[in-house]
């Protein structure tokens, strides 16, 4: 079992380095990551959640689909979007609704290096979007306006007991809010 970063922790908002060693360190690492998914009962994870600055994430969905993406990219977005209400397990406890392309296409490499391509839609395509956005530092409450986010965050401060705010750059309580 990994540790799971949360929201104020610096690594969340790192921009994340390619693997480029495929060796039996990287998989004994996605192992230990989809064990610790299974056990936090979520549908994805990045590598800065569990304290790695590396382009990869896992994918874990109950139609049985179980996927590492190593060194991900998205090469097309769909025109059409659609909303669904997102949570994290580095902010938890809250979710709110994002509004996202419908449908990606995404290059990748397994955790042996070998490329693969997926075109996903549904709860895929939302959840490769997620965790493609962990790997540039950015966080789902980065896609909601600044009221909502403050909304979110005073929800996440309320259940956890922990103090964040809306500033995207260091989480610490913006400007506004500081004033009231
Ligand atoms: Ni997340």
């Amino acid at each position: 079992m990994l540790d799971i970063y949360r929201i104020g922790d610096e690594i969340l908002r790192t921009k994340c380095e390619k693997v480029t060693q495929f060796d039996h360190s990287l998989e004994i690492l996605i192992d230990a990551m989809f064990d610790t998914l299974d056990e936090a009962d979520g549908v994805g994870l990045a590598g800065p959640q569990v304290g790695v600055d590396k382009r990869l994430f896992i994918v874990s969905l109950n139609d049985g689909t179980r996927k590492a993406f190593v060194n991900p990219e998205i090469v097309e977005t769909s025109v059409d979007t659609c909303p669904y209400e997102e949570g994290c397990l580095s902010i938890p406890g809250v979710y709110h609704n994002v509004i996202r392309p419908s449908k990606v296409k995404v290059f990748a490499q397994d955790e042996k290096g070998h490329a693969f391509t997926v075109d996903a839609s549904g709860l895929l395509a939302r959840v490769i979007q997620h965790e493609n956005d962990h790997l540039d530092g950015k966080l789902f409450i980065d896609r909601l306006s600044e009221d909502e986010r403050d909304k979110v965050l005073k929800l996440y401060s309320k259940r956890c007991g922990r103090k964040v705010g809306a500033d995207r750059k260091s989480d610490k309580l913006s400007s506004k809010k500081r004033k009231g």
